[in-house]
């Protein structure tokens, strides 16, 4: 993510990114239809899962389409994308080759005699959950060679997002040399690593590369899904199968935070905390989220808050609903090809989350004196904001946003088989 400065030197550093979505969904929540929150709380109670009904209709939807969403049975191994679907990632049928060199760990082909590759590995999370540190002490590994972190095209540029938040020059010059202004050309991507990483790859088969982009935790496999099956209440299909399809060994890392804590740092962002109280705050997002939930349906909310990276459509109440986007991931690649690690246990014991890590993305291990040097690099993107502010949650606000998260938290247990994902409550 970009880091700016402010003028107040006691705050200098947070993400652009994530402020500006709290700038306008601040300004914008006042448009949702003002619905009390007694009267949701009453419609929705305890539950806030998908409608039962709504469940049927969309797992008889899948099964005329082929499309097991919820065998578990089929878990473990993951399922590519349906084939029914497969003519809407047309393109990427067109390019990608079905198996790829053996001689490189990333997934690599030649093309006209140019070595292109794609990601070893796609390293997901959200926002104020660690996945900078996470990423900058990765690429210490003296294979894993550090290309820009989140270029964000499987998710967004893919379906012609152009903003330059992020890695700008760099953005501007694939632009350049792919000769393709809308970043959304599979070409695009590929000359991205082409022009960070292949040639590397080329004389040293021992190394990789990632793909970090936040956006793909809650990517989608079709941004016009809405336009293009109008009939349908949900999107269709996921970016997690779309991966799935291409690269079946891709290795995908996530990192995820206690909940309630994540909800907490994102208030303590920008001024917001200045002008609203955490309660009001949290009964804003629950308006907006039933105002959403009113008219479709729960899954169609959390993803469809999630995936206009510009635009009004963003809540962070979602955004700690972890289970709901994992889900589509650990259908796509089954839960046992997943390495999933929590902040907490990060900032606890990072030598031995790391070498965890290491260990899933199949990388040497490396002597201790080296992961002692890569650990003491100082925390990368840490919200010195939020800490520097003498301001906690009340005890009865923690109650509440844990009650809200719990139940999810349970999904993610039974998901993911780790108890971790309670963070003790
Ligand atoms: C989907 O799941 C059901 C029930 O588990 C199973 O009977 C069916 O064969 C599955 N379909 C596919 C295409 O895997
Ligand atoms: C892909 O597989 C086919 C058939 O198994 C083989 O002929 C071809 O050389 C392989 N391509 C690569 C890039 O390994
Ligand atoms: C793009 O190419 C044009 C013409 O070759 C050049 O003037 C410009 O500086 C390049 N921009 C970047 C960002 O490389
Ligand atoms: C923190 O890490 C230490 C050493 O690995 C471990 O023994 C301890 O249980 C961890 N504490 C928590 C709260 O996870």
């Amino acid at each position: 993510m970009i880091k700016i400065t402010q003028n107040n030197r006691r705050l200098p550093i947070f993400f652009v990114g994530a402020a500006l979505c709290f700038v306008i969904l601040f300004s914008l929540h006042t448009y949702y239809p003002n619905i009390r929150l007694q009267e949701y709380q009453e419609s929705m109670g305890f539950t806030h899962f998908y409608d039962e009904s709504k469940a049927r209709e969309w797992l008889e939807l899948q099964n005329a389409f082929d499309v097991n969403i919820s065998g578990s049975e089929s878990i473990s191994r993951g399922k590519p994308l349906a084939k029914e679907w497969r003519p809407y990632v047309e393109e990427l049928f067109e390019r990608l080759p079905s198996n790829f060199s053996s001689s490189h760990r990333n997934p690599c082909w030649y093309e006209d005699g140019t070595l292109r590759c794609l990601p070893y590995f796609y390293q997901l999370g959200s926002y104020k959950c660690g996945t900078t540190d996470l990423w900058d002490k990765v690429v210490q590994h003296p294979h894993v060679i550090r290309v820009a972190k989140e270029p964000h095209w499987w998710a967004w540029r893919r379906f012609g997002y152009t903003s330059l938040p992020i890695h700008r020059d760099l953005v501007l010059k694939i632009r350049n040399i792919t000769g393709d202004r809308d970043d959304h050309s599979l070409q695009w991507y590929l000359n991205l690593y082409s022009y960070q990483a292949t040639e590397a790859i080329r004389q040293n088969r021992k190394l990789v590369f990632g793909d970090a982009s936040i956006s793909n935790l809650w990517g989608l496999g079709d941004y016009v899904w809405e336009k293009k099956f109008p009939a349908l209440e949900e999107p269709p299909f996921f970016l997690a199968s779309v991966i799935r399809t291409f690269q079946p060994n891709a290795k995908i890392t996530a990192i995820l935070r206690d909940p309630v804590e994540k909800l907490w740092t994102t208030y303590m962002l920008g001024d917001r905390y200045k002008k609203m109280s955490f309660k009001k705050h949290f009964e804003n997002l629950l308006k907006a989220s039933a105002a959403c939930e009113k008219k479709h349906s729960f899954k169609y909310c959390a993803f469809m808050y999630r995936n206009f990276p510009s635009s009004i459509l963003s809540n962070h109440l979602y955004q700690g609903i972890y289970y709901v986007y994992l889900k589509e991931w650990v259908d796509a690649f089954g839960a046992d090809n997943i390495h999933v690690i929590t902040l907490e246990d990060w900032k606890n014991d990072t030598v031995s989350e790391l070498n965890s890590v290491f260990q899933y993305l199949d990388l040497d291990p490396l002597p201790k004196e080296t992961m002692a040097s890569i650990v003491e690099r100082s925390a990368k993107n840490v919200n010195k904001k939020a800490k520097s502010r003498n301001m906690v949650m009340s005890q009865q606000m923690r109650r509440r946003v844990k009650s809200f998260y719990r139940p999810w938290n349970e999904k993610l247990v039974e998901l993911l088989g780790d108890q971790k994902f309670m963070w003790g409550y």
